[in-house]
């Protein structure tokens, strides 16, 4: 539990992409917003001695352990970070929760329907001693997303007719993509569904403020077998999905229609959810990360049916920030918002529209908006690479 020092210590555990991201967010957060406590980069934990304390180092922890359980029992750990693969998931947050530890867990929460509901009920019980528990669904914070979670819940959609989601990417489009912990169902627990599909799912119940209540899916694996990893020679069965889609019913009526894949060339990170309600539509893409595109049906026969972009300023509040602008995620660096467009594209139309290769300019101001690259600048393949995850 946090002390009286002021300070949350973190704890973290894996120290590669995620953990990465995490640190530099756990490291810059307190001089953007304003915390109740100031959190201390305490110690991470990987499996290799040499490795963990090199990066200790570079990403600015103050110590180091090689097996989570010490990291969990540590004086100076107050919240475990768990940025590892989901087979350890469960086991690292119960063990954290039951030592009144708090837990941040990434996505997706667990590998099984058994372990996830073993999780909630240790942070429900863990919850009536004051220990918060949370999963990695940095796009909830997106000052856009919060912005079209407020439209719905103030009821400017109507009741809701139809939650749309897609996370598009091509990830694992090449055949020779290794067999990475993330092509394997016992560390991994699924391939898009639980990588991209976590997300689209996270927030269509965000959005919409309901929960889906039923689904019917197809899951395919397109390349059933990769080269083992370490370059040795030999391939592997791959046993996790390729792509998913699924429809499905939400508690309060409105239907849904959902796409997660790592192999629709020409993506990257290809996340969009629309929201269809009686009285209008609201869309949010990734790829045009402050923009909230919102059609009204109510109005004048010549003006219903244009779409507005809304972009959110400053004093758009980000849930669970006291009202202050928010950023996308606790990964991310605070960036200022974007100029908008004003769009007369339906929503529908919108969504389908495909990212130029070479980015489109903006009507106002003319500035270059940059198509998201296959690769980063400098030759490495980009953050979302299953390759650099
Ligand atoms: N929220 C997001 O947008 C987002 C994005 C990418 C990944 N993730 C999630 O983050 C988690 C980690 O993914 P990643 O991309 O960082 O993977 P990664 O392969 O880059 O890193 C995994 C880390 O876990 C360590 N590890 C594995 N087992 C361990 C153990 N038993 N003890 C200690 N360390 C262990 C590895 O050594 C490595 O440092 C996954 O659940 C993934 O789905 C979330």
């Amino acid at each position: 539990m946090v002390g009286d020092r002021g300070v949350l210590g973190i704890g973290m555990v894996g120290y590669a992409f995620m953990g990465r991201a995490h640190s530099q967010a756990w490291r810059s957060v307190g001089r953007f917003f304003e915390l109740p406590w100031t959190p201390r980069l305490a110690a991470i934990c990987g499996r290799d001695r040499a490795a963990v304390a090199a990066a200790a180092e570079r990403l600015g922890w103050a110590a180091w352990e090689t097996n989570w359980k010490r990291l969990v029992e540590r004086d100076d750990v107050d919240l475990v970070d768990v940025c590892t693969p989901g087979s350890s998931h469960a086991e690292i947050s119960i063990a954290a929760l039951e030592a009144g530890k708090h837990v941040l867990c990434e996505k997706p929460l667990a590998n099984s329907v058994a372990e996830a509901r073993a999780m909630a009920a240790a942070a429900e019980r863990a919850a009536a001693g004051g220990v918060r528990a949370m999963v990695g669904f940095n796009f909830r914070r997106v000052p856009a997303v919060a912005l079209a979670r407020q439209l719905i819940a103030a009821g400017r959609l109507g009741p809701l007719r139809h939650v749309r989601g897609a996370y598009l990417g091509g990830h694992a489009l090449d055949p020779e993509l290794p067999l990475i912990w993330r092509l394997q169902a016992d560390q991994a627990g699924s391939g898009a569904l639980g990588d991209l599909g976590a997300h689209v799912i996270d927030l269509a119940q965000y959005l919409a403020g309901d929960r889906i209540a039923g689904v019917s899916a197809l899951t395919e694996t397109f390349v059933r077998e990769r080269p083992l990893p370490g370059g040795g020679g030999g391939r592997g069965p791959v046993d996790v999905d390729d792509a998913a889609a699924f429809i499905g019913r939400f508690a309060g009526g409105a239907l849904g229609s959902f796409e997660a894949t790592r192999v629709a060339a020409g993506h990257t990170e290809g996340l969009s959810v629309e929201v269809n309600g009686a009285l209008g539509s609201v869309v949010w893409e990734l790829g045009a990360f402050n923009e909230l595109r919102l059609f009204e049906a109510a109005g004048e026969e010549a003006t219903q049916g244009s779409g507005r972009s809304r972009s959110p300023g400053p004093t758009t509040p980000t849930p669970g920030h006291g009202g202050r602008t928010g950023t996308a995620s606790a990964t991310s660096t605070p960036s200022p918002t974007r100029c908008a467009t004003s769009s007369r594209r339906s929503p529908t139309a919108a969504t389908r529209s495909r990212p130029s290769p070479t980015g489109s300019r903006c009507r106002r101001c003319s500035k270059r908006r940059s198509a998201a690259p296959r690769r980063a600048p400098d030759g490495r393949r980009s953050a979302r690479d299953p390759e650099v995850r």
